[in-house]
């Protein structure tokens, strides 16, 4: 097997006359921690969910740690972990039943799946509120809580789409710790931030995507030399450059 965890051969999503995603390809080696920047509406989301398996792509295909989503996405889904944006979490279950639900479908043993939920509980600070529906919880608790039932089976490629939005600093440390070991063990993360000091600590490699396509990707280091900036640039200022972005200094016509 290659050291490949994630290829996208080609990947396009076209939303009735509008195109999402534009024939994407790029690969991301077992065990990089890989940032996937861009843009509000650059086609983040869109692409993380065709390399899931959640939508279907209008053209191309991804390969998953040597398997293809469009042959076997079953094999897939027990490989990978995915925390979407829109969290579609069952909350008319409590915290602590979701996550045996997750488990269970796994097909983990029921006396493993405890386990592993009661530290998961623990390590995320929501053991006090296990007992609670998730209907009820915050958006901070239930981002936890998805994010839990994505470890829960042991993945070797997590996708996280926005893991920190909305997380308080505490828990955003601890989830980015625990991140941080797990790439250590050889787990494959590809996730999503508009938090780029984020990327600056955690990121092996990134890819800069702007209107469905790639405009960049490598090392921050060689994302700098790429384009020519100083070394000494901020990944703000690269990431402003690389999406050209027209940074508005006026104010709103009709701000008093
Ligand atoms: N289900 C859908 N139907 C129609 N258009 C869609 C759909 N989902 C996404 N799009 C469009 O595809 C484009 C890319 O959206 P996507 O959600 O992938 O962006 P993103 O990079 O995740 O943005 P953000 O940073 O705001 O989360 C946008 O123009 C969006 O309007
Ligand atoms: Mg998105």
């Amino acid at each position: 097997m290659t050291g490949d965890a994630i290829v996208a051969e080609g990947l396009s999503k076209v939303f009735r006359d509008k195109t999402a995603v534009d024939r994407l390809s790029f690969t991301v080696k077992r065990g990089r921690f890989f940032g996937f920047l861009g843009p509000n509406g650059a086609g983040k989301s869109t692409t993380i969910k065709m390399l899931t398996g959640l939508l279907r792509p209008t053209s191309g295909d991804a390969v998953i740690e040597g398997v293809r989503v469009s042959q076997d996405l079953l094999a897939v889904k027990g490989l990978i972990g995915v925390l979407t944006e829109d969290l579609p979490l069952y909350e008319r279950l409590t915290g602590e039943e979701y996550l045996h639900f997750a488990g269970r479908m796994y097909g983990l043993p029921r006396e493993e799946v405890r386990r592993r939920a009661d530290e998961l509980l623990d390590f995320l600070s929501l053991a006090d509120d296990r007992q609670q529906l998730i209907l009820d919880y915050s958006q901070g608790m239930k981002k936890k809580a998805a994010l839990a039932a994505a470890l829960i089976h042991n993945p070797r490629v997590l996708f996280l789409d926005e893991p920190l939005n909305g997380i308080d600093p505490v828990s955003g440390r601890v989830v980015t710790d625990l991140l941080r070991r797990m790439a250590q063990k050889g787990v494959t993360l590809f996730f999503t931030t508009h938090v780029l000091d984020v990327v600056e600590r955690l990121c092996d490699e990134v890819a800069v995507i702007d209107k469905g396509r790639i405009v960049a990707q490598g090392t921050l280091d060689e994302i700098r030399r790429q384009r020519e900036v100083a070394g000494d640039a901020s990944l703000e200022d690269v990431f402003l450059k690389l999406v050209s972005a027209d940074v508005r200094r006026e104010d709103l016509s009709w701000l008093g």
